[in-house]
């Protein structure tokens, strides 16, 4: 019986929030906390000769200097040791030893009283330096291109699949075609919430850890193996996240050393980190991309190649799909998709929105764009010749694909019809006008999930999992999932997340969170309702005694006969059967593979946009964009309308300002604050309007519901880009499109 799934209820952790009252991981005080403050290395690649933090010791205040000459033997840094989202590899081991491996890397841990004293007594220390030549820059090292190792996160990252047909002889035959190149530059994740971890100390050095995190299941995983602790004295607890977008999917290193120091001090610690030092780990990995199409003179794409070349660290050989899509979204037989790496002197790139998917659509959507202008047709109706039911990489038919219907509907949203397809032919006073179309796509998975249901004494549901919520709606939605469920309000709802006490689910990434854990809620809510109705049967004077349990329903906190809702049992009434106890259970819910492996199971977008350039300046400014989604099944129209919006206004800073410079002469990302790493803000956004398109589906999971994390920002960059090019009729295609580039 459905009441709130569908409706655009509010966030049940609005008013939380926006009153303070929810707290994030360096806000929980607790009495005697020591301040730790991180120095970073100031050199690429070498190694350290001396550390002198005789000065920073003698201060009143300071506790300690932890450095890899003092660090504890207890730190167990086994190489085969992996976090949830680690790539194959060796894991980066903080103060392991003397060798610096990039730019910025943890060198010291200077903890004191307060964090002011921690503060200046880092920079009290000195550090003398032995350097090596260093290696920072893709373009400069491409022929070391190389296979990524495979491992287990292949799983969830697969290869390229081989190549079909004879892309070679069909390319060169064919009489339409193009070939270009794409690069796009590094990008840092700049979320609101700086890392942080608070660390309790408490009796019998049991650790009660406060991290920032997209699972605290995993950090918990990552303490318990690297320092040799049992699990059970290891409770991490992030009850809010402020923005990951992937940065928090692995502990990082301000986890290790906050809790190395309450280890060795006994007491309780905090290590934040600063927003310079947000650009010392992990970041979108600068790409360089080669795209050939080939077309037939009617227009049907025959030929596909697809090369990518990402950077990697020297450690981890760090993967993300990017060319893959391209044989999703297409129907041509002739196809090879290859993705390389190039290790470098960097930290190991680390997953951010769409991570991969943002990359290698961009790209291939621009040259589709080139090759519909070289074909003389609409961008939109190549794309509709070129429509595929099918995942051709896989041969396998789609659970549901209703991108036709965003194409429609986005294009009549926008009005593409009034399109005059001449670039530069369309002007507003002395701007240029220009309108750009792509496709989206990402994976919609399903993941294993546990979940609690408890009906309390009081007659309230308490619903719970060891989920996060990154600021995606997870409460709101899991709230909205319990109450339909077991036909509750709302506001009798509690949803309980971010808590290793709770039932394990794993990291809030990939866009799978609703499908993943709202499918763990929904099942558990089933099973409490059996027991609940197996409790009633047994009432004096039941009106169910004689009835199975398909033929009643769960509204307005009662069981009722379907046929007759006067006969009805409240929850309150099966509670109170229950001698004093609440009813729990706990269920595990599993994706159904042998029905899922048939299918290919993604969602996708049709992005439109129009932008205006000022031609003396060559200013930028998107006016509009329209996305319209085919996501399955809508839990809740306003937080979904939320990430999409979140993600189109991503997919324009991504498009026309992110980028981490680095200064190859030294290695660094140069560029280490919001000042000079340009994120799009207010005034750079202007109409976003979100179209979900109708989408049933029975296969992807038990809500039919695909995930919205990530699609908001795939076809983003690449309309604009379109937009730009029929505009001002020059084809950049180098993200981001900054000025210089257009002048
Ligand atoms: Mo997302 S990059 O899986 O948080």
């Amino acid at each position: 019986m459905t009441q709130y799934i569908g409706k655009p209820i509010n966030r049940v952790d609005g008013l939380d929030k926006v009153t303070g009252k929810a707290r994030y991981a360096a806000e929980f005080n607790v009495p005697e906390l020591a301040y730790g403050v991180v120095i970073s290395s100031a050199i690429t690649k070498g190694k350290i000769v001396r550390i002198d933090a005789s000065d920073a010791l003698s201060l009143e205040g300071v506790l300690q200097v932890f450095t890899h000459e003092n660090r504890p033997k207890l730190a167990w840094f086994d190489l085969s040791y992996k976090d949830q989202d680690a790539p194959p590899g060796s894991p980066f081991r903080p103060l392991h030893d003397e060798k610096i491996k990039y730019s910025g890397q943890p060198v010291a841990l200077v903890v004191a009283e307060t964090y002011e004293v921690a503060r200046y007594a880092a920079s009290l220390i000195q550090i003398e330096y032995e350097e090596e030549e260093h290696e920072t820059s893709l373009e400069a090292n491409k022929d070391r291109a190389r296979k990524p190792k495979s491992g287990l996160a292949s799983a969830l990252k697969p290869p390229p699949p081989k190549p079909r047909g004879d892309f070679e002889e069909v390319f060169n035959a064919a009489p339409v075609r193009t070939i270009s190149r794409y690069v796009h530059s590094v990008e840092h994740h700049n979320p609101m919430e700086m890392f942080a971890t608070t660390v309790v100390y408490e009796k019998k050095g049991k650790l009660t850890i406060y991290d920032k995190t997209q699972g605290a299941p995993n950090s918990q995983l990552y303490v318990s193996q690297v320092f040799n602790i049992p699990f059970r004295d290891v409770r991490v607890i992030s009850p809010y996240v402020g923005g990951a977008f992937g940065s928090a999917l692995r502990p990082q290193y301000q986890l290790f050393l906050a809790v190395l120091a309450a280890r060795e001090l006994k007491r309780s610690v905090r290590v934040s980190l600063t927003r310079q030092q947000m650009f010392t780990f992990g970041h979108r990995p600068a790409t360089n991309q080669t795209i050939a199409l080939g077309a037939n003179a009617d227009g049907e794409m025959t030929a596909m190649y697809h090369e990518a070349i990402s950077e990697t660290s020297r450690f981890e050989d760090y993967t993300e799909v990017v060319v893959n899509w391209s044989g999703m979204l297409y129907p041509p037989e002739n196809v090879i998709l290859d993705y390389k790496l190039v290790p470098l002197d960097v930290y190991t790139p680390l997953d951010m929105r769409a991570p991969g998917g943002v990359t290698g659509v961009s790209a291939l959507e621009c040259a589709v764009d080139e090759l519909a202008y070289k074909l003389g047709i609409d961008p939109l109706e190549f794309r509709l010749k070129n429509y595929t039911e099918r995942d051709m990489n896989e041969d396998l038919p789609y659970s549901s694909k209703e991108l036709r219907e965003c194409f429609r509907q986005g294009a009549e949203r926008f009005g593409w019809a009034k399109r005059n397809p001449e670039p530069r032919s369309m002007r507003n006073g002395s701007n240029l006008i220009g309108w750009g179309m792509a496709t989206g796509i990402w994976d919609a998975m399903q993941m294993p999930a546990r979940a609690e249901a408890v009906l309390m004494v009081n007659g309230k549901l308490r619903v719970s999992s060891a989920t996060a919520d990154i600021g995606t709606g997870t409460y709101t939605v899991m709230t909205q999932i319990a109450a339909d469920t077991l036909g509750m309000p709302v506001e009798d709802v509690l949803f309980k997340l971010g808590d290793t006490e709770l039932p394990l689910a794993p990291i809030q990434g990939g866009s799978w969170t609703v499908a993943t854990v709202g499918s763990a809620v929904k099942a558990v809510c089933e099973d409490l309702g059996k027991t609940l109705f197996k409790l009633a049967k047994k009432l004096p004077g039941s009106p169910f005694s004689k009835v199975d349990y398909q033929d009643v329903v769960f509204l307005d906190k009662s069981i009722q006969l379907k046929a007759d809702s006067a006969l009805r049992v409240s929850l309150q009434d099966v509670v109170d059967s229950n001698g004093g106890r609440a009813v729990r259970e706990t269920s595990t819910s599993l994706p159904n593979m042998l029905q899922q492996r048939k299918y290919a199971r993604s969602v996708h977008s049709a992005v439109f946009a129009e932008v205006q350039i000022d031609e003396e300046l060559g200013t930028v400014k998107v006016t509009r964009l329209v996305s319209a989604i085919a996501g399955g099944r809508i839990i809740n129209p306003k937080t979904a309308r939320s990430q999409i919006i979140g993600g189109m206004v991503w997919g324009i800073s991504k498009a026309l300002e992110e980028e981490s410079v680095m200064d190859h002469q030294v290695g660094r990302f140069m560029n280490h604050s919001l000042a000079e790493y340009h994120v799009a803000v207010n005034a750079d956004i202007h109409e976003l309007d979100v179209v979900f398109v109708e989408e049933d589906d029975t296969i992807v999971n038990p809500l039919g519901a695909k995930g919205l994390g990530e699609i908001g920002i795939v076809g983003v960059p690449a309309a604009i880009s379109n937009a730009v090019f029929h505009a001002t009729g020059k084809r950049i295609r180098e993200l981001p499109i900054t000025l210089d580039k257009l002048l």
